[in-house]
């Protein structure tokens, strides 16, 4: 006959499986209540993609259509969570974020690789593209080759160039046709050499700003002038500040498209195929959407009351482009005449 079992040692047995069990649940031993939402999320992975404009942009709307056929591509195993508006990071801390792997994916306007890259400047001289073809030419060609191989050397992966179309003058008080219009005026410019160069030759005084403090600065009336691209000045509403726009076509604002590059040559062979698939065709979309949406806004900006919008003549232009010589030169001195030529001679 077994022994029989005390009273008070049933109860130590029991309140000590209560605690096991208490325990078990608390560290999560319990398998978790199925929940669709959860599943396979430990195997996924995760591309955070900062930018500084708006969702309604030629980059806006491209970055999220390219986190759209990242997540068709890759049945959901990828996921690009897109950060717009300078959300996550400012474009002065983008570059910087991308290089520690704080961010895997920014967008940056060519100006501002320049400090990192001093060559990149070539993309900044004033007139220096004939068209939106010349540009397409340069940036798919031998030119667009090399500077992304520049970028390479630095830990970057650059996945593709986009474009917002050209850049066009902007006055609060007057329009600005004549060089000598700029004298004495104040002009918010990108963090570039050759960007604040030119605007000194104008005779005027630039001050680089993050994109992100523009309209803060422009209603504290801190600065008289300004260049951007009409589908940047349409989404951000600077024209209610500096209602002169001159269509210049003057600079070119394109953007090259990065990966920090110890995260892409950790991404399997697959995935790298599924993300070069979908940067191609965002890519395509990109272009085709940047000439569209400026032709687009520039027409609503048209109808909109109180904006004053000149044409440069072929007259001005020339004269412009005289005062702009030095930075051609200068540019020559400092880097050499080789990829200055190269980008000239793309597609003659
Ligand atoms: C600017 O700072 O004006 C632009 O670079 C913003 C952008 O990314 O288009």
């Amino acid at each position: 006959m077994g022994k029989r079992w005390r009273p008070w040692a049933i109860l130590l047995f029991v309140g000590f499986g209560l605690i096991g069990w208490a325990a078990s649940r608390q560290l999560g031993h319990e398998p978790l209540v199925y929940d669709d939402e959860q599943k396979g999320l430990k195997k996924q992975i995760i591309i955070y993609f900062s930018h500084v404009v708006a969702e309604n942009t030629p980059k806006g709307l491209a970055a999220q259509k390219f986190a759209e056929l990242v997540e068709q591509k890759t049945n959901g195993r990828v996921k690009v969570e897109v950060f717009p508006n300078g959300s996550l990071y400012s474009d002065g801390e983008e570059l910087d974020a991308l290089l520690r792997g704080d961010v895997q994916m920014i967008a940056p306007s060519f100006s501002k690789v320049t400090e990192l890259i001093p060559e990149w400047q070539v993309l900044d001289l004033p007139f220096l593209f004939r068209d939106d073809e010349h540009v397409r030419c340069v940036l798919t060609g031998k030119v667009g080759v090399e500077l992304l191989q520049m970028l390479e050397a630095k830990g970057i992966k650059g996945l593709a160039f986009w474009s917002n179309g050209f850049k066009q003058m902007m006055g609060t008080n007057r329009p600005l046709i004549k060089p000598d219009d700029f004298r004495g005026l104040r002009f918010r410019i990108m963090p570039s050499e050759v960007i604040e160069k030119q605007f000194r030759l104008l005779g005027g005084e630039p001050v680089a700003v993050s994109f992100d403090r523009v309209y803060q600065e422009l209603e504290q009336h801190k600065f008289d002038g300004q260049e951007n691209t009409i589908s940047n000045i349409y989404s951000k509403g600077f024209y209610k500040f500096q209602p002169y726009i001159t269509i210049s076509d003057h600079g070119y604002l394109g953007y090259v498209v990065m990966m920090n590059q110890s995260f892409w040559d950790h991404l399997p062979k697959d995935i790298q195929r599924s993300i070069e698939e979908a940067m191609a065709e965002a890519t395509h979309w990109n272009w085709k959407q940047s000439t569209e949406q400026n032709e687009q806004e520039l027409r609503q900006l048209e109808r909109r009351g109180g904006v004053h919008l000149y044409m440069l003549s072929e007259m001005d232009k020339k004269k412009w482009k005289q005062t702009f010589t030095p930075l051609y030169e200068e540019f020559t001195r400092q880097f050499g005449s080789k990829l200055l030529n190269e980008v000239k001679q793309s597609c003659e």
